[in-house]
């Protein structure tokens, strides 16, 4: 099985997203999947012209040329599960991760039939496999809530894309992540093991289970501790850099 990971955060290898999504991959990894990671932010992707030429002009082909897409949407034809990892951005995915689900406009077809219900457009290419889908998403604030618009968002792609949705795994807080460890490592040794773990169950047995999702979603602190613990980083944060800055 190929697992292929899509890191939508524009700090790439530095930032949360990454840190969620290779623990979910190595997972993956460990249960027999073969994986790769594809930093969307080191490719490039040109925007969607909205022109519909991939559709109507020359079935499945962008306009755009120059760019990543093409290799891009070849890996996704390859692989068996596709993880979109994704920061909370102003309430949603980044724009970085919405770009390039864009620009897989091609493989759907302008037609239109009704599945589950609903008007939808098939996809291009018969008889291809059955794709799994999973997201992963940290936030900064610690509210469950802050993932709803993105949550709904990612399963209303997914019935588009007609893949085998096994769900979405939510970090809120990920940037305290490492100030808890200093405290209190094993909490966080047992949120990483639950992506680890759900990278696992992914591949061994096509789902996740709840005990899983609630393990890797696991509160950091309680709200008011993050009012201080965050306000105290921001000031002492702020005095650093302007200590820095030269004088006008
Ligand atoms: C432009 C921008 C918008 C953000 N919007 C939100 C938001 O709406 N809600 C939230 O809880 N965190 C928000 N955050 C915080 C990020 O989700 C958080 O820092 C996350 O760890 C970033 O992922 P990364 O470490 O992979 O870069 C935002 C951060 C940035 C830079």
């Amino acid at each position: 099985m190929k697992v292929l990971g899509f890191n939508g955060s524009p700090r790439a290898k530095k930032g949360i997203t990454d840190r969620i999504l290779q623990q979910f991959l190595k997972g993956a990894a460990e249960a027999g999947a073969e994986t790769e990671t594809v930093y969307l932010a080191k490719k490039k992707i040109k925007f969607c012209t909205g022109c519909f030429s991939c559709w109507l002009v020359h079935p499945g082909r962008c306009i755009h040329k120059n760019d990543d897409m093409d290799e891009l949407r070849q890996m996704m034809r390859r692989s068996d599960m596709l993880v979109y990892a994704s920061p909370v951005y102003i309430d949603g995915i980044t724009a970085i991760m919405k770009n390039f689900m864009e620009r897989c406009m091609p493989n759907a077809q302008p037609f239109v039939e009704i599945r589950d219900g609903h008007t939808r457009h098939p996809l291009r290419g018969k008889g291809t496999r059955q794709l799994k889908m999973v997201v992963l998403s940290t936030c900064g604030f610690g509210e469950r809530d802050n993932f709803d618009p993105l949550l709904r968002h990612m399963e209303a792609a997914a019935k588009n894309m007609k893949v085998d949705y096994l769900g979405a795994l939510i970090r809120p807080m990920g940037p305290f992540l490492d100030v808890v460890a200093q405290k209190d490592p094993e909490k966080v040794r047992s949120i990483d093991d639950a992506f680890h773990q759900a990278g696992f169950d992914a591949v061994a047995k096509g789902e996740i289970g709840d005990a899983v999702r609630k393990a890797a979603e696991a509160p950091l602190m309680s709200r008011d501790e993050f009012i201080v613990t965050l306000n105290s980083i921001a000031q002492s944060e702020i005095e650093k850099y302007s200590a820095k800055k030269p004088d006008r």
